[in-house]
């Protein structure tokens, strides 16, 4: 089966936070798809970032989808505020959700698309129920709290399963990647099955960011496709 062409979503994480809008206006004028909004809180990963305040003021800046990614401890105390705020996704974290189907619905019935995420040491296996009932499905490459960290290799062949349980099941979703992405490593994360990746310090660091999400984007067109089962199983 064909993929959908690729997506890049910048994660502020690594933006000028002074300068939060001229940041955005550059990534989407740069070719951005979504904007990647990570929210930590501080207990569930050791870093704090941003909340409801910042989603409300950027949703009037960009037109981008705002892509939120929470990494908090108790996200279901926050989706109304998430969702009212104008965020398009909202992503949780099956870490931290012990009914996590009541929370996917919960996102779904305010009109928001329902993204799960996985950390490094978390099998797929943990989405494998839910998989079916989500929009999107996050695989982390790093551990979460800190921009500008290594990919995690053994990341890889979790996108390929991830890919693999997607198609299974069927599901709707679209498969993301966060932590560590960059042009030189996009090319075999994208052909291991992702549809959207993630990308900060990558992006942020450099003096043209679209010529970075340009690059992202091309080494998806000069990965071997289509991307399909067949074509990720040498990556196993
Ligand atoms: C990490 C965040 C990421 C981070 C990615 O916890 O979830 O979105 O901003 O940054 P890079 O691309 O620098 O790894
Ligand atoms: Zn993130």
């Amino acid at each position: 089966m064909n993929r959908p062409p690729i997506r890049i979503a910048p994660s502020i994480l690594s933006a000028d936070f002074a300068r939060l809008a001229d940041e955005i206006a550059r990534v989407e004028q740069g070719g951005a798809d979504l904007l990647h909004i990570d929210v930590m809180d501080g207990h569930f990963v050791p870093n704090l970032t941003v909340g409801p305040p910042i989603v409300e003021a950027l949703r009037k800046v960009t037109k981008l989808p705002l892509d939120v990614h929470l990494m908090m401890t108790n996200p279901d105390a926050f989706i109304a505020e998430f969702a009212a705020a104008g965020a398009d996704y909202l992503t949780v974290h099956v870490e931290t959700c012990p009914h996590l189907h009541r929370t996917v619905e919960s996102i779904k019935e305010r009109g928001v698309k329902a993204g799960v995420s996985l950390n490094p040491a978390t099998p797929i296996s943990f989405v494998e129920e839910i998989v079916r009932d989500t929009d999107l499905v996050l695989i982390m490459s790093v551990n979460p709290g800190f921009g500008g960290q290594r990919f995690i290799p053994s990341s890889l062949q979790k996108i390929t399963q991830a890919r693999r349980l997607i198609e299974r099941m069927k599901s709707p979703a679209v498969l993301e990647v966060d932590g560590g992405v960059k042009p030189d490593n996009a090319g075999p994360i994208i052909q291991a099955g992702a549809d959207i990746l993630v990308s900060g310090s990558a992006i942020f660091s450099a003096d043209d960011y679209g010529a970075v999400i340009a690059a992202l984007r091309a080494a998806g067109q000069s990965a071997s496709l289509p991307r399909n089962p067949q074509t990720m199983s040498v990556h196993r």
